[in-house]
Parts: structure tokens; sequence; C-alpha cells
């Protein structure tokens, strides 16, 4: 099959949600109609502290690689399905961002009876910014929820995304009855096990026991002036990530869910082009090119190695392969690769644009890296610096150990492991990053990577906002609202929270305070 065809076939994407929302219980459901996992609950396993399939975490640290996101890939309906986990909980980290640079769309979860939480807004605005594609899929209809109209509002007010309902559910919690299906003109009954029972609307009279209640006639009546409003579903809004296509259902009844994953399947986008030293490269290109989203450390010191997680943008690779690494220009033949399957490591003979595969490396490259066959090299986008939240002082506990030190933080940012920010006042080390986990790997990895113990203490939740140099005014800063410089030397505010920050715009409203969420 050619690349086109092949790149036809992928589909690629994430689901974002907030802790709880239900990811793990709709990702099993997934991984079960691709025969990945044969039981329901192999994934739910991890509340129980069992293996999790779409959870590497665990298992990864009784192996020695830790804190790995999983790519799980496997064939559905001829399509090829892979999907990237983005670590929430206390797993939260740039890795999570980073993993949406990566993928083609997004499956968004929300919890019908909270709407939208805070991790899912975060994630949302890294996919809003980049453009991708997202498909909304309201969680826990079994259970007495908000009102649909309300949970579409919220969507559109909070995100600043349009909606479209692709079906309408009849009640909820006790009252739910089923679905109706506005794309194929049908009611889907439930009947309370796992049992979908589709009803064309035209013979909906043939069930007066149905259709003769008050919760039923509601929602008929509610669909009915979704109808009327005429709206159509404009594909290119939901390209554009616009637009999100909105489906209600039960990921633990199952209900709705394997009508979801299919209308998804079929709508999703294939991978596009992307934009690379100014230029589009088309995925269907002859040659390989793909770049490095990630590089997962191996944590146990008998293996220094890491592996670099490769995204395919363009073109057919092959094991064993030439690339050129285009910031060095160096031509590396790549020999040992890896595609993530969820039940166990498979080495990924050839892959195609949309596939994701994991490549030995030597500690030769960055996050951001483009790998290109042949010798005309470019560079695709550098990904966003994401903003971090939380702010920890480091010192090395033994001032002996500054050369240690310094090496070891400054690897670690390259990589991007964390991010590093000097005070401006006194030179400090600052240590920024999106969640507490980085923190804990950062600080395993300085005392058995380079035998430094260090001191973290924390200065807080801050929202970091950006400067320009011209308006910087160092007298105007003070503790609450910490100036310091990245890595470029750009000066930034740490603010202590929302009122610092508001105060500070009060007192000097000349002054810029860009945040990386809303301009890039
Ligand atoms: P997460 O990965 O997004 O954190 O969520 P997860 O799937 O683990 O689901 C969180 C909780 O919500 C679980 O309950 C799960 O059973 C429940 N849940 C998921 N989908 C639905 C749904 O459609 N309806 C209802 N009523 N509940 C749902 P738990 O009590 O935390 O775990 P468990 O003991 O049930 O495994």
């Amino acid at each position: 099959m050619s690349v086109k065809e092949e790149m036809q076939k992928r589909r690629t994407f994430a689901i974002i949600s907030h802790p709880d929302a239900g990811k793990t219980t709709l990702t099993e459901k997934f991984l079960l109609y691709g025969n990945l996992i044969r039981n329901a609950g192999t994934v739910k396993a991890k509340k129980s502290g069992k293996f999790a399939t779409s959870d590497w975490m665990e298992i990864e640290k009784k192996r020695g690689i830790s804190v790995t996101s999983s790519v799980m890939n496997f064939e559905y309906e001829g399509y090829q399905v892979n999907i990237l986990d983005t670590p929430g909980h206390e797993d939260f980290s740039e890795d999570t961002y980073r993993t949406l640079t990566a993928v083609d769309s997004v499956i968004m979860i929300i919890d019908g009876t909270k709407g939208i939480e805070a991790q899912t807004l975060k994630l949302f605005k890294v996919c809003k910014m980049r453009g991708i594609p997202i498909f909304t899929f309201i969680n826990k209809l079994d259970r007495e929820g908000k009102d649909p109209f309300d949970l579409l509002k919220e969507i559109e007010d909070e995100l600043g995304i349009q909606t479209y309902p692709m079906n309408w559910p009849v009640g909820m919690g006790k009252r739910f009855q089923g679905i109706f299906d506005r794309q194929n003109d049908q009611f889907i009954r439930f009947s309370g096990n796992e049992q979908e029972i589709p009803i064309p609307k035209e013979e909906l009279d043939n069930y007066p026991e149905l259709v003769e209640n008050e919760t039923f006639q509601a929602a008929y009546e509610e669909m009915e002036l979704l109808e009327e409003a005429g709206e159509q579903l404009d594909m290119d809004a939901v390209q554009q990530g616009e637009l999100t296509p909105v489906f209600f259902g039960s990921a633990l009844a199952p209900f709705g869910v394997e009508t979801f994953f299919e209308s998804f399947i079929s709508m999703a986008p294939q991978p596009f082009p992307r934009k690379a030293s100014g230029e589009l490269i088309p995925p269907d290109k002859e040659e390989f090119s793909g770049f490095i989203f990630k590089i997962q450390a191996n944590m146990n010191k008998a293996h220094r190695d890491r592996v670099a997680f490769v995204r395919v943008c363009s073109g057919k690779f092959e094991r064993g392969m030439n690339v050129t690494l285009d910031r060095t220009g160096k031509t590396i033949k790549i020999a040992q690769t890896q595609q993530f399957v969820a039940s166990s490591r498979e080495t990924a003979e050839i892959a195609y644009p949309g596939d994701i595969i994991g490549i030995y490396d030597p500690n030769v490259y960055r996050i951001g890296d483009t790998l290109v066959e042949g010798k005309n090299t470019f560079h695709y986008e550098e990904l966003p610096q994401f903003p971090p939240e939380l702010f920890k002082k480091v010192t090395a506990k033994n001032v002996m150990k500054a050369k240690q030190f310094k090496k070891g933080i400054e690897q670690l940012v390259q990589e991007g492991a964390i991010q590093l920010f000097r005070g401006v006042r006194n030179e400090e080390y600052i240590i920024g990053a999106v969640g507490q986990l980085q923190y804990d790997v950062f600080e395993y990895r300085m005392k058995n990577e380079y035998n430094v113990d260090i001191v973290l203490e924390s200065i807080g939740e801050r929202m970091p906002r950006w400067l320009k140099e011209e308006q910087v005014d160092q007298k105007l800063f003070d503790e609450r609202s910490m100036l310091v410089k990245d890595r470029e030397d750009n000066y930034i505010a740490l603010f202590k929270n929302e009122f610092s920050l508001r105060w500070f715009r009060d007192k000097n409203p000349d002054i810029e305070l860009i945040d990386l969420f809303e301009v890039n």
C-alpha cells in the first residue's frame, strides 16, 4: 500500500479530561473494540492498585523505566488507531501538554454531573492554541447530571468553541431511556444492559410504552427545537477546531460508546500537513520525516539509555534507515526502535504518518528535534514553551557539589524535564513545572544520575507573565510579583495569585503582561 493509503487509515488522537471524568473507563472500551484487551476491568485495575493498560507508570517503575505515557495502537474496521495517553492526576506534567502536539485530534470527556473542570480547561487551551479538532463526549448519563442545554452553553461560554450535538439524551439517571441519534434519525434505546436497540424515528409510534411518558416527550420537544434551529454540522469548522461535535453517553454502562467511537473514527482527521521551516510538509511526501516530542530517561542506574518518542509526519519509516538530525546535520542510522502497544513493546519495522515510534537515544536527541530521510533537511515548527505553574527554589545540599549540580540542571533543562529561571536580584535557581511529579523525577534523577542531593523550597503556585524588556523596572517588583529571567533571558513576573496580578495591573496599566497560553 502507498504512503497515501496508509496515512488515510491513521487516526492519531489523545483523550483529555479532568481526573475521574471517565477516561480510563472509555479507553478501556475502545481497547475492547480493538480487541487489544479481552476483559473489561483490565484497565480499571489501576484503581485497585493492579497493572493498568493505559497507565504504564506502575509497571514501568517496576521494570526500571518510569513515568512513560503510553501509546496504544490497534486496528478497528480497517483503520489504524493510535491513542496517546495524556498522563493526568498527580502525573500531570509538561509531557501531558507535549503529547498534544503529536496528535491529529482530541477527545474531550466531560463529566455530565460536573461540567467543565480545571484540568480539562488547561488541556483544552493547548488544543485551541494549536487548532486541533476536538470531539466531546459528555459522560455519566446514567447519573443525575446537569441539563444538556446548560452543558452545551457551558462549553461554548467557558471554552469559546461552538457545539453541535450529534445525539440528544432522553432523561438521565434513573429516568435515562436512551439517545436520539441525530445523524441517522433514529432513537437508540437503553435496555439496562449493554445492548443498544436502534428504532428508526418513523417507527417510534409502535412503542407507546416508550414514547408516552413525560421524559421522552420533553426530550423529543428539545430535539425538535434543535432541528428547527436548522444548524448543519460544519465539518470545516470542526477541522479548524472552532466547533466540537458533542456526543452524550455513559462509558460505564456502556451506552452510546461504540456509536460514538464509530462516528469519531470516521469523522476524525487523518494526518495533516505540518509546518516546517516556513512551508507545509504534506504527509504523503515520499521521504520520511518526524519530530521528537518526548524523551524518556531510564530510571534504572544500570541502564542509562533513553527513549525518544517520534511522531512520524511524512513518508515511510523503515528500521535501519539513515536519517539526518536537522539540528546538527549529522546522519544517524536508526537501528533500535519500538512501537508502543498497550500490552507489550514490539519492535517497529515500518511506520507511516500518524504513527509514533520510540527510538533508542544515546543522548543525542532533544525535544523538538526533526529527523528527515536524506540530506534536504527542514525543521518542524518548535513545540511551544508551556507556562509552568509550580515554582521552587533549588540548591545543592552540599556546596562542594556545585559543578555536578549545574551540569545536572543544565542537562535536565535541555531535555525538557523541567524549566529553569534565574532570580533577577540574586541569580538563584528557580525551577518551574506544571505538576508535582516533575519535581519528584527531577530530585530522583539529580541524585541518581549526577550524585547531587538537592533542597527544594516551594514558592508556591504562581502565575507567570512574560514582560517586554524595555518595560522592566526592577523597583516595581517584590515578593508577590517575583522578577525572574528564563533561559533566553526574557523577563517574567511570577505573580502570587489573581489578586496580586490585578493589583499590579491597576498600578502599572502601561506594562504589558503576556500570558503564554493566550498569545501562542
Ligand atoms: P479517569 O480515568 O478519568 O480518572 O476516570 P475513571 O474512568 O477511572 O472513572 C472514574 C470513576 O467514574 C470510576 O468510579 C468509574 O467507574 C466512574 N465512571 C466512569 N464512567 C462512568 C459512567 O458513565 N457512569 C457512572 N455512573 N460512573 C462512571 P470509581 O468509583 O472511582 O471507581 P470504580 O470503583 O467504579 O472502579
